[in-house]
C-alpha cells in the first residue's frame, strides 16, 4: 500500500508539481480538499521555514498522518528580496497578471533584474519529528510579462538562467528538474527513501 502524506496546501499548481515529481514512488498525496478540510493557516513568520511550519502544524492538528506543507516565494535583488515571505500576502485581492504588472512597474528603474525562488518543505510525522528541505533557483525578471498558459503565481516574470526560458513556459516535469520546490523536494525524496516509507514503483 502506498504511504499516504497530506499536502498543507489550497494552491493546485503546488500540488500537481508535487504529485508530478514523486509520480514513480509508492507515495500517495493527499490534498485538504480530499479531506474535507478548511484551513486556511496564517503565514505570521519572517521566513519561509517558519511559515511552513506554522502550515504544516494547523494541518497536523487535524489529522493522524504525515504532513508536507511548503512555503515558497519570488525574491528580488534590486527590491532587497521582495515579495519573498509575502509573495503570495501581497496584493492579495489582485490577479496574478496585476501582482506581475506591478513588480514589472517596480523593476522599470532597474538595471540588475536577478531573483531567485525559494522553496521551504517542512515534513511533520504523526509523532511529531520533523524535518526541513530547502531548495532555491535563480533567474532574471524579465521585461514583459510571458503570456504562455504554463506555470502560475510569478512563472511570466521568471526567466530561468538554468532552463534559458521563462518557467511560464516550461513542463511540469522540466520546472521540476531545476526549481526551487523541485530541489527541495529531491531532498525529501531522500529521507523517505532513507527511511525506508517509499520506494520507487518498478517498471513492468
Ligand atoms: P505560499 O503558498 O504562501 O507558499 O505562497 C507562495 C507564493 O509564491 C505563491 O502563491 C506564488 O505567488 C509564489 N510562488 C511560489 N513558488 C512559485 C513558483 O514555482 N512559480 C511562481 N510563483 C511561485
Amino acid at each position: 500500500m502506498n504511504y499516504e502524506i497530506v499536502l498543507a496546501t489550497n494552491n493546485q499548481a503546488k500540488v500537481q508539481e508535487i504529485r508530478t515529481f514523486f509520480k514513480d514512488y509508492t507515495v500517495t498525496f493527499l490534498t485538504l480538499d480530499d479531506l474535507k478540510l478548511k484551513l486556511k493557516p496564517k503565514e505570521t513568520g519572517r521566513t519561509f521555514l517558519e511559515n511552513a511550519l506554522l502550515k504544516a502544524k494547523a494541518v497536523s492538528q487535524h489529522v493522524n498522518k504525515t504532513v508536507i506543507a511548503d512555503d515558497s516565494g519570488l525574491q528580488i535583488d534590486a527590491l532587497q528580496g521582495f515579495p519573498g515571505v509575502y509573495s503570495s500576502r501581497w496584493l492579495e485581492d489582485k490577479t496574478y497578471e496585476e501582482k506581475n504588472k506591478e513588480i514589472l512597474r517596480l523593476m522599470h528603474v532597474h538595471k540588475n533584474r536577478k531573483a531567485q525562488f525559494t522553496s521551504a518543505i517542512v515534513i511533520l510525522y504523526p509523532h511529531k519529528e520533523m524535518r526541513f528541505f530547502v531548495g532555491t533557483t535563480i533567474g532574471k525578471i524579465t521585461r514583459d510579462i510571458d503570456h504562455h498558459p504554463n506555470g502560475f503565481g510569478y512563472d511570466p516574470i521568471f526567466f530561468s538562467d538554468e532552463l534559458m526560458k521563462p518557467f511560464s513556459q516550461a513542463s511540469i516535469e522540466e520546472k521540476n528538474t531545476i526549481s526551487h520546490r523541485g530541489r527541495a523536494a529531491a531532498k525529501l525524496l531522500q529521507c523517505l527513501l532513507d527511511k525506508r516509507l517509499i520506494t520507487k514503483i518498478k517498471a513492468r
